[in-house]
């Protein structure tokens, strides 16, 4: 069976979901095929690698594989084995093309003196090949090296991209995916999409029909989707069976505290609370964890809370 990360993994620079500016810029270079050294910096699963082996796929055409390597820091810790790798590549004519193209993946896991010697490897290579550097933290990258690149900052996918990616699976894979469990989707996979794909390909082996109770069981998170139900009500108006679904939540055993921290989680990954009103239901939020550490009753306070979002309506 076929991995569904691999089988929508973007071929080019037109099915690759959000990330527009660095997009843009890739295209430019492409078509001038005027490559920079580059460092690709940003959260899993956003599209780094994705980009950088489409970039080479567009400049180099056909022979893309042969000009272009992906070597996995991590991986290849060793710094003569990363080396040796380097120089072997470097060493043979690039074909049809002035240079080729070196993807370091993770090289922010690189040791400081690992990251000097590709310093010295970008100085010694630097006309035949061009770097990139993929990473999570930028600031864990030596500053002689990115003083030497330009740096691409990609972000986590948005609401509206976490929306595009599940109905262009949904489409080719037949899934019936309703619009709570895309919410549940979004919210579980934090602008993740590798979480994303892989957790719609486990989804889809029980069922083609998605919904977020399923989502959020098979993401371990069972009280989240009925602490969102219970917000879901309270907004609407509903104070007393609002109540009701929190009081079962704690008596299943959830404190208040961690009660407390996925609701503040849910309000500020989701549109369950609209955002005119998202500050005012922070505040309170805010209001009602400061007084239960100094010692007000907890449900008490958080009837409160319920009573504040009741009022919204
Ligand atoms: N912008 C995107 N548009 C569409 N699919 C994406 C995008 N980003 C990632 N994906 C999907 O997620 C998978 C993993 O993406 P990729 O390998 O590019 O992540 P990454 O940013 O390099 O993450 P990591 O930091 O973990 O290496 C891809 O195969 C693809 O299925
Ligand atoms: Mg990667």
């Amino acid at each position: 069976m076929a991995l569904w990360i691999e089988k929508y993994r973007p071929q080019s620079f037109d099915e690759i979901i959000g990330q527009k500016e660095i997009v843009e810029k890739l295209k430019a270079m492409a078509q001038k095929k005027e490559i920079q050294h580059m460092i690709l910096s940003g959260p899993p699963g956003v599209g780094k690698t994705t980009c950088a082996v489409v970039l080479a796929k567009e400049v180099f055409g056909q022979a893309w594989n042969q000009n272009f390597i992906e070597l996995n820091a991590s991986d290849d810790r060793k710094l003569s084995v990363i080396q040796g790798k380097v120089k072997e590549f470097a060493r043979t004519k690039p074909i049809d093309s002035p240079f080729k193209i070196i993807l370091f993946d993770e090289a922010d896991s690189l040791t400081q003196e690992a990251q000097q010697a590709l310093r010295r490897m970008m100085e010694e290579y630097s006309l035949t090949c061009r770097f990139l550097f993929s990473a999570n933290y930028q600031s864990n990258i030596i500053e002689p090296l990115q003083s030497r690149c330009a740096i691409l900052r990609f972000q986590p996918l948005s609401k509206s991209d976490v929306i595009k990616l599940i109905d262009r699976i949904a489409a080719n894979e037949k899934l019936e995916v309703d619009s709570e469990a895309k919410d549940s989707l979004e919210y579980v996979s934090r602008g993740d999409s590798r979480t994303l794909v892989n957790l719609l390909q486990s989804l889809s082996n029980v069922s083609k029909k998605i919904d977020a109770k399923t989502v959020l069981q098979s993401a371990g998170l069972m009280d989240v989707s009925k602490t969102m139900e219970g917000l879901k009500v309270a907004l609407s108006g509903d104070f007393k069976k609002s109540r009701e679904i929190f009081s079962s939540i704690i008596e299943s055993g959830v404190n208040m505290k961690e009660l407390l921290i996925s609701i503040f989680n849910i309000i500020s990954s989701t549109d369950v609370v609209n955002d005119k009103i998202k500050t005012y239901v922070f505040e309170k939020l805010a209001e009602v964890d400061y007084r239960i550490v100094e010692g007000a009753t907890p449900f008490i306070q958080f009837q409160a809370f319920l009573a504040f979002l009741s009022s919204l309506k």
